[in-house]
């Protein structure tokens, strides 16, 4: 009788929000990236993705995905890439032990649930498909380890490759054509700096108006200022970031986090025509950092915001008070400063999660 036995696997993996970021491809196809990047892996804070995924000869023939409920298209390269490369690491695997179950060739079914807004600058491509890969790693019960499958995911979606990693993450750009040397690598645990805290205010929860993947490749054609930041500007601080998190130096951290963030939105103005993530309500959040920081006389906060117009604010345990107290008295009491997750009341800001 034919084997109609449903094989699953089930995971979660948490958002990471970059200090450097990853903007530009060298390489579209294999989702190489022009330099390298480095981010703080958030998994103390509720927002993460949770993925399953199965496979069966009882299943309709062609693989599927189905996201916050809604069917997705996987016939794109990215997705293509991540199921071509998991399965033939199975395969490998079948080929060695002829007692494993021949599952490879098994229909795939992911379904998968963001419980944050998804493609709204809140790094759910990141969480997306590391959960993805990871799910269908299980699932084939692959020996790779993080580094190996950093290398599927980033075809993904390049930040994701980050997301297989806990504490703070480099994305080594790579040199080599065909991306061999071009994953993710751990450069401290999140024990390192246990008293790091970030602060998210969701000021939209809406799709953005260019996917990152777009905006970026629009940056590299049309910029100007985009080969300055590739080829020096990253590049040096991607030294200076590593040294401030081996030594712990927040001022430092802060102000690179702070300098990377304005660089990429500046390239993003520098496109053309140009990409606006950023919103009054971000450049107001920019303001508060500011006051916060000139009142303490030191850098206790840092503001970074991705391709959308939500900030991340780090801070240290130490300047709870200060950081968060400013915020509040600037947007008013909203539900949520003291759990890990805030929901939507009203005004400028929808939401807020507070990692703690
Ligand atoms: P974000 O800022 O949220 O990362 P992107 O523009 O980079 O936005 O990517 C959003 C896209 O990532 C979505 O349109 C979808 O194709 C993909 N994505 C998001 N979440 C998932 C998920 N859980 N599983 C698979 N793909 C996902
Ligand atoms: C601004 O990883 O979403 O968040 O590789 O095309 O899927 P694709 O892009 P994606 O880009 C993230 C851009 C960023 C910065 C970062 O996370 O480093
Ligand atoms: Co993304």
């Amino acid at each position: 009788m034919a084997d109609t036995k449903i094989y699953r696997a089930s995971t979660t993996a948490p958002v990471n929000i970059a200090v450097i970021k990853y903007w530009g491809k060298r390489d579209p196809k294999l989702n190489l990236p022009t330099n390298s990047s480095l981010s703080v892996t958030l998994a103390q804070s509720d927002l993460r993705t949770h993925t399953t995924a199965s496979c069966s000869s009882s299943y309709p023939s062609s693989d599927s995905l189905l996201l916050n409920g809604q069917d997705q298209d996987v016939s794109g390269a990215r997705t293509q890439a991540c199921f071509r490369e998991l399965r033939s690491l199975r395969k490998q695997l079948e080929d060695q032990d002829s007692s494993l179950s021949k599952i490879a060739d098994l229909p795939l079914k992911i379904v998968s649930e963001n419980n944050f807004p998804t493609a709204a600058g809140l790094a759910s491509s990141a969480a997306g498909f590391a959960a993805l890969v990871r799910a269908i790693a299980n699932l084939y019960e692959l020996k790779q380890d993080e580094t190996e499958l950093s290398r599927i995911a980033r075809q993904g979606s390049g930040s994701a490759c980050r997301s297989l990693f806990g504490g703070y993450v480099g994305w080594n750009a790579g040199t080599q054509a065909d991306g061999s040397d071009s994953m993710a690598y751990q450069v401290a645990p999140a024990s390192h700096w246990p008293q790091m805290r970030a602060l998210i205010l969701v000021v939209s929860a809406a799709k953005k108006g260019v996917s990152s993947t777009t905006g970026m490749q629009t940056t590299v054609a049309t910029s100007s200022l985009f080969p300055a930041r590739a080829n020096e500007t990253v590049p040096r601080r991607m030294k200076e970031m590593e040294k401030a998190i081996q030594e712990r130096d927040f001022e430092t951290f802060g102000k690179v986090t702070m300098m990377d963030s304005n660089s990429f939105h500046a390239t993003c103005l520098d496109t053309y025509p140009p990409i606006f993530y950023m919103n009054d309500v971000s450049r107001a959040a920019i303001k508060v950092v500011e006051t916060i920081n000139a009142a303490a006389g030191k850098t206790i906060a840092a503001y970074t915001f991705d391709a959308g117009p939500n900030a991340v604010i780090y801070y240290l345990e130490e300047s709870e008070k200060e950081v968060v107290g400013l915020f509040k008295a600037a947007i008013g009491d909203k539900e949520g400063w003291t759990g890990t997750r805030g929901r939507a009341v009203e005004a400028n800001i929808a939401a807020l999660y507070k990692v703690q």
